[in-house]
């Protein structure tokens, strides 16, 4: 039984047993939310995605894609690292986006992760409009077959939490 949840705030302040970041191809670090787990994760989160630069994922990792690397300092036991799609106007293909959270789903299961917390991947940087972004996280969330027992949603901002509550029930 998978339980969805929604929570307000900072995603690097969760517990969980992974914690999803929203991550660029190159997986050296970026803004927003990589920016704030690389910081508060501390350098070994780095490390990590160094070797993985180095071995499997040598031309980065592709956007819908994901892997874990160990959380460092954060309250969680991995981070797993996923690449959402740039938003390129309306015409966009939502699978990509759908991709980053069963892949995601996919690597936590092979963890035996049983908690995981989602960022609202693609809604800053990337520029994906929120309220699209949400129905498609959750709508893919939702069919997807886990072993996850909770999948929460951190977001940042109200208007965020919003849109994502319209598709909690
Ligand atoms: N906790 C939770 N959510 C956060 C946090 C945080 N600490 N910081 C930012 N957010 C929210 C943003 O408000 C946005 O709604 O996460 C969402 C995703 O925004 P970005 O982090 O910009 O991610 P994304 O749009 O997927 O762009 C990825 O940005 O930081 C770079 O290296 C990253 O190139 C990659 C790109």
């Amino acid at each position: 039984m998978t339980t969805l949840h929604l929570v307000l705030g900072d995603i690097t302040r969760q517990r969980a047993d992974a914690i999803v970041n929203a991550a660029n191809s190159s997986l050296l670090g970026g803004g927003g939310v990589d920016g704030a787990i690389h910081r508060r994760g501390g350098p070994a989160i780095l490390e990590a995605c160094r070797a993985l630069r180095a071995s499997s994922y040598g031309g980065g990792l592709p956007t819908g894609h994901a892997v874990a690397t160990p959380a460092g300092r954060l309250d969680a036991l991995w981070v797993i690292h996923t690449v959402g799609p740039v938003w390129q106007g309306p015409d966009s293909d939502p699978d990509p986006l759908a991709s980053c959270y069963r892949a995601s789903l996919r690597v936590a299961d092979d963890l035996g992760a049983r908690t995981i917390a989602f960022p609202a991947i693609s809604t800053g940087v990337y520029r994906w409009p929120m309220a699209d972004a949400a129905r498609i996280a959750v709508e893919t969330v939702r069919t997807l077959p886990t072993e996850v027992e909770e999948i929460r949603f951190v977001l940042f901002d109200e208007t965020a939490y919003e849109a994502f509550a319209r598709h909690v029930d």
